[in-house]
């Protein structure tokens, strides 16, 4: 039997608990190629300080979501919803950082993952959804899926995690449709 998906929001004293299997995870996806802010070499020990040092702190603070994927009792995608928007920007949150385990790709943990994060940008208030992407890369398509839009692209913007190449971002957003 095929082990059920399950999406949890994650407080900062649960992320901390867990910050064995999202160093995992976030360490997995850079060595996998992901372009999500970091360069090899990256260690596990690198990767725990991301998350103890800039994803715990916002999270107690309420400056942040985190939404995790469960399956078969491991630890296998998140991503999370920035709050932490200027006076002028109340209705908008950005999404960061959507990884997903490469072992258990193309199986819809992405894709259950963003739909979480609408609902809980919504019931926040945030009808408008923002991220960037590096141009190119597997989850340009998923966004695109899902009614994100692309709003244009930056050529040069960030560093290929392996050959140092600069390679352009795509940013995209989405607004979410919002009950009269
Ligand atoms: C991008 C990522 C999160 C997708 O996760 P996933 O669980 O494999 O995605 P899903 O299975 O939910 O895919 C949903 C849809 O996205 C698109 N998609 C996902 N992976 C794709 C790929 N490799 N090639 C083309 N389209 C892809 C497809 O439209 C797919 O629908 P389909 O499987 O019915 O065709 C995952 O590849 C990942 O973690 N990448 C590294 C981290 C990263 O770059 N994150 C984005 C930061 S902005």
């Amino acid at each position: 039997m095929k082990d059920e998906l399950t999406i949890a929001v994650l407080s900062a004293e649960e992320a901390g608990r867990h910050l064995a299997d999202l160093a995992s995870l976030l360490h997995a996806c850079v060595h996998d190629g992901a372009s999500i802010g970091f360069v090899l070499p990256f260690s596990l020990a690198e990767a725990e300080a991301f998350w103890r040092g800039k994803v715990l702190p916002p999270l107690g603070a309420g400056g942040r979501i985190l939404l995790v994927a469960w399956q078969g009792g491991r630890l296998v995608g998140s991503v999370q919803l920035v709050t932490d928007t200027p006076p002028n920007q109340p209705h908008r949150a950005e999404a960061a950082k959507l990884l997903v385990d490469p072992a258990c790709r193309r199986r819809g943990i992405g894709r259950a993952l963003m739909a979480a994060l609408e609902a809980h940008s919504l019931a926040l208030g945030r009808s408008l959804i923002t991220l960037d992407t590096r141009s190119g890369d597997k989850a340009e398509p998923l966004y695109a899926a899902l009614g994100f839009a692309t709003a244009g692209v930056i050529p040069g913007y960030c560093r290929d995690p392996f050959d140092g190449r600069l390679d352009a971002t795509t940013i995209m957003f989405k607004a979410l449709p919002v009950a009269p």
